[in-house]
């Protein structure tokens, strides 16, 4: 079988990365998270103090990037690889609230996306590759094979996104995880770099009311189909 490129983008707390890294495993590629790099450099911006609730200072952030090294080594036990800033695991730091809170803002800046996509472009060259995040399909891999787009409800994701905080013992209410599903929405679609769009040659599948296993199995038949096609 050849290998395939697989763009999986879409909207915050849609599950692209469950999925992406269930098919990454049962194929055998590699699973690249990107929203964790812009993640990354938004952890680096909140302990420089280059960004907090009342200010952001982006010119910092710009002269700081060259300062900002990013990689993923992969975990065993956990069966993906997690993300290291300047040498440090920071896979937990990264997931909190406070940080989604902060990342659409950080993304929405040119330099740093021109910085990660290379980097993403990179990592993915030898193709065998699932990406997830928001500009996969449209700006990162613009030739992928497959290009999914996932949307669910806003309120279905806040849930989804509340339960998992809550799990990693995060005290934090539906409310404020919703009203960051909202934001970052709305901020990701409408920045003029690189927005939130579906590629017009993207399936989109909601998975409002799909099961992990229902969604798996209806992925994995669009990358047989995908691969049988190219065969
Ligand atoms: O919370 P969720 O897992 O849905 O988001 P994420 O994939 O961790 O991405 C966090 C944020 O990074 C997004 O809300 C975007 O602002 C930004 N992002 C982006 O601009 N482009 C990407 N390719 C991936 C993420």
């Amino acid at each position: 079988m050849k290998k395939i490129t697989i763009a999986i983008d879409g909207f915050s707390s849609t599950g692209k990365s469950t999925v992406a890294k269930q098919i990454a495993k049962h194929l055998g590629y590699v699973y690249v998270d990107s929203g964790a790099m812009y993640r990354a450099v938004t952890y680096y911006a909140m302990q420089q103090g280059i960004i907090d609730s009342n200010h952001f200072n982006v010119d910092g952030l710009v002269a700081n990037l060259d300062d900002i090294k990013i990689s993923f080594k992969f975990n065993n036990s956990l069966g993906f690889a997690e993300v290291y800033l300047n040498g440090t695991n920071i896979e937990n730091d990264i997931r909190t609230l406070e940080v989604s809170n902060f990342v659409s803002k950080v993304a929405e800046i040119s330099k740093v996306r021109q910085l990660l996509v290379k980097q993403q472009q990179k990592l993915g060259k030898d193709k065998g590759v699932v990406m997830d995040g928001r500009d996969i399909g449209t700006v990162v891999f613009p030739n992928a094979e497959l290009k999914l787009f996932m949307t669910a409800s806003a309120e279905t994701r806040a849930e989804r996104r509340f339960s998992e905080l809550i799990e990693r013992g995060e005290a934090v209410s539906y409310e404020a995880v919703l009203k960051n599903v909202q934001e970052r929405d709305f901020i990701d679609s409408n920045r003029e770099d690189s927005p939130l769009v579906i590629a017009e040659d993207a399936i989109e599948i909601d998975n409002s009311n799909m099961s992990l296993q229902e969604q798996f199995d209806k992925i994995l038949q669009l990358v047989n189909i995908t691969q049988e096609s190219i065969e």
